[in-house]
């Protein structure tokens, strides 16, 4: 059943656990994301970004989106969310397809210029109903930023800035920096713990998102649920699942040409993988105590 992103997210804060807001470029990914959620019986976040809607068309993804979420999900919520949006104008295309959460990734711009784009956004996507992820301090991706040379004080969240972009702009919910970064970007070689502290103290109320989470296992997204982290994204190890599975068929099965059967081995890969993310965030301990079922 699709429900409120928002209310998931808070719902979890306040019950001592994470969901997982996993990325879908398609229809397999997605019944991948939705099968392991029903079948775990827990409640994930579904999300795309502008490139999703450039690749597979805008009302054609998100209405293959919602009808999966609508056909297999049942009363099991599941949230929709456009993730990434980096203008006001592809945070308006989301909410006209239908989106009723929208994330503002303005992060990488000064800090009067994120708090005025996110601003606008809050004040365009509020009277819709529609609520609002920001991100203050920055996640880095390949490509964006050095690895090599990354001075994390500069990237990371400053707490008292992150407390004055909610209170400015009124966002329901925060994507905040604290070592983490995207895809195979290297992280700082620990999360800044205390950083994370001094965020949820001075913010108790708003659901904190982190990004780039592909690569956390079980010591650090146990401390990082406990620290207060609602939520984890996760698009890479969604991608390497899937394309390890294409990757066997175009290497060692090149005489299996019916697309369907690569597509849903693959499918299959990333549902597994998406449990295992699942159970991890839900309840960390238990998992690192080998004891999550
Ligand atoms: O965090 C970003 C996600 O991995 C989405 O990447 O813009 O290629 O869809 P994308
Ligand atoms: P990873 O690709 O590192 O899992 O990050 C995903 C993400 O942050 C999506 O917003
Ligand atoms: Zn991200």
């Amino acid at each position: 059943m699709l429900a409120n992103v928002k209310n998931i997210l808070i719902e979890a804060q306040k019950n001592g656990y994470a969901v997982g807001a996993f990325n879908t470029p398609d229809m397999e990914v997605t019944q991948a994301i939705v099968r392991a959620a029903v079948k775990l019986k827990s409640p994930v976040v579904v999300q795309f970004t502008e490139k999703t809607l450039d690749y597979a068309g805008d009302s054609v993804i998100v209405e293959v989106i919602k009808a999966i979420i609508d056909k297999e999900s049942g009363s099991l919520p599941i949230g929709l969310h456009l993730d990434h949006g980096r203008s006001l104008d592809t945070i308006v295309r989301a909410i006209e397809l239908g989106i009723e959460s929208v994330m503002i990734d303005a992060a990488g711009q000064p800090l009067h210029d994120n708090m005025a784009i996110t601003k606008r956004v809050v004040e365009y996507a509020h009277p819709k109903g529609v609520s609002v992820q920001a991100e203050i301090g920055v996640v880095p991706s390949m490509g964006e930023y050095d690895q090599n040379n990354t001075d994390w004080d500069k990237l990371m969240t400053d707490p008292l800035e992150a407390k004055w972009l909610v209170e400015e702009t009124g966002v329901d919910t925060l994507a905040i920096a604290i070592g983490n970064a995207h895809g195979f970007f290297r992280e700082r070689s620990e999360p800044d713990w205390k950083r994370l502290d001094m965020i949820r103290k001075l913010l108790p109320n708003t659901p904190l998102v982190l990004h780039g989470a592909s690569d956390w296992m079980d010591h650090k997204v146990e401390e990082a649920v406990k620290r207060g982290i609602a939520c984890f994204n996760i698009d890479t190890d969604l991608r390497i699942a899937f394309n390890t599975v294409l990757c066997k068929f175009t290497k060692d099965k090149c005489d299996i040409i019916d697309p369907r059967k690569v597509l849903a081995e693959a499918r299959d890969a990333v549902q597994k993988v998406v449990e295992e993310k699942i159970e991890l965030f839900r309840n960390p301990k238990q998992k690192e105590n080998g004891n999550s079922k």
